[in-house]
């Protein structure tokens, strides 16, 4: 009697769910037969009714009769999807929905940095200039006056490229930039150069065989230390804010004389050395003082090779690392973090 039934619903359905031509429809027919309250449930909300012998026999039926129809719902659902104009489907739009932002990426903190640094010297009347990240030992080495037994041109602190016979290396620093720049322009000349340089060092919290410098050269009459110290004063200021101080220790460059390397109060303590706990401060390890770049008057030596009268002309030169300069500006603690590429690292600047 009830599996007669049963089977008449069976067919009825499956005859009435391949008639329907609106997915609206289509859902009123699953309300009506396969949900919660649905026709199908009722048949096994009334099991406890049959007589407990036929029970796991109409219940058995009951499920096959489901799972007909669930899926022939389903089969009609992807048709009426697939035949249907669009506008069908366009009633359910919702107008008032925010739509979907594109993800938008932003610049890396190093680029973020290198800009800010080019527009800093951008102002102060400096030209951007470029040179190749594969050098030859002239530029890298020999017209900036490192001699040949200078250990930064062993074969363990340069990358040589390989069966070029150490004709070829990549830049151990931008420095080749100032030599390339004086061949092409006569003096007066103001010049910054951003660029890649590689040293074979290990990977660890504060050094990486890749890194990013900018160079500086300013060459004129008359140009004095004072000029130099000037401007990297200002650069200093405008970089770490107005209350930074700047230190010049005496300090040694093939290419510069005199030399100097440039150290700024330290960004978290103030130039204190202490935390207000007392504690020793662990960025400038209690010294007070940060090292960020090397600089000095160009030597009358690589002006001589750029064939420029060093009785007429003064120059300095600085080049300054931009990972460092970016991770005291974030306080980030790890130069290995720049390349690893985690969105959770990036995302923060
Ligand atoms: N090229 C030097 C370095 O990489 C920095 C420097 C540049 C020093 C210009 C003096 C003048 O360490």
């Amino acid at each position: 009697m009830l599996e007669s039934e049963l089977n008449q619903l069976k067919e009825e359905t499956l005859k009435e769910v391949s008639q329907i031509g609106t997915i609206d429809s289509l859902r009123q027919f699953e309300h009506k037969y396969l949900s919660r309250s649905g026709l199908i449930r009722q048949f096994i909300q009334n099991l406890s009714t049959v007589e407990p012998s036929e029970r796991p026999k109409i219940g058995r039926l009951i499920n096959q009769i489901k799972t007909v129809i669930s899926e022939a719902y389903e089969e009609q659902l992807k048709t009426l999807r697939r035949t249907l104009p669009a506008q069908e489907e366009q009633t359910f739009f919702d107008t008032t929905m925010p739509g979907k932002k594109p993800a938008r990426g932003h610049y890396h903190p190093v680029y973020q940095v290198f800009f800010q640094i080019c527009d800093i010297f951008k102002r102060l009347g400096f030209d951007i200039a470029y040179g190749p990240e594969i050098e030859t030992p002239y530029y890298n080495f020999e017209a900036l006056n490192v001699p040949s037994d200078h250990p930064s041109r062993d074969a363990f602190d340069t990358f040589y490229l390989a069966d070029t016979n150490h004709s070829q290396l990549l830049r151990s620093h931008t420095s080749p930039v100032q030599i390339r720049t004086m061949q092409r322009l006569k003096p007066p000349l103001r010049i910054i150069a951003p660029g890649k340089v590689f040293r074979p060092d290990t990977a660890s919290a504060s050094r990486f065989p890749m890194f990013h410098q900018v160079e500086g050269l300013m060459v004129d009459t008359n140009v004095s230390f004072s000029h130099l110290k000037g401007v990297l004063d200002i650069f200093c200021k405008e970089m770490f804010g107005k209350e930074t101080k700047t230190r010049f220790r005496p300090s040694f460059f093939p290419f510069t004389e005199p030399s100097a390397e440039v150290d700024i109060s330290c960004v978290i303590c103030h130039g204190q050395g202490r935390l207000n706990s007392g504690d020793t401060c662990s960025v400038c390890r209690g010294d007070g003082w940060l090292e960020i770049l090397g600089s000095g008057m160009v030597h009358p030596e690589v002006f001589r090779y750029v064939k420029y009268n060093h009785e007429k002309y003064t120059g300095f030169a600085f080049g300054m690392g931009v990972e460092r300069i970016s991770m005291l500006k974030y306080g980030i603690n790890d130069i290995r973090l720049f390349t690893e590429n985690h969105l959770m690292f990036l995302e923060q600047f």
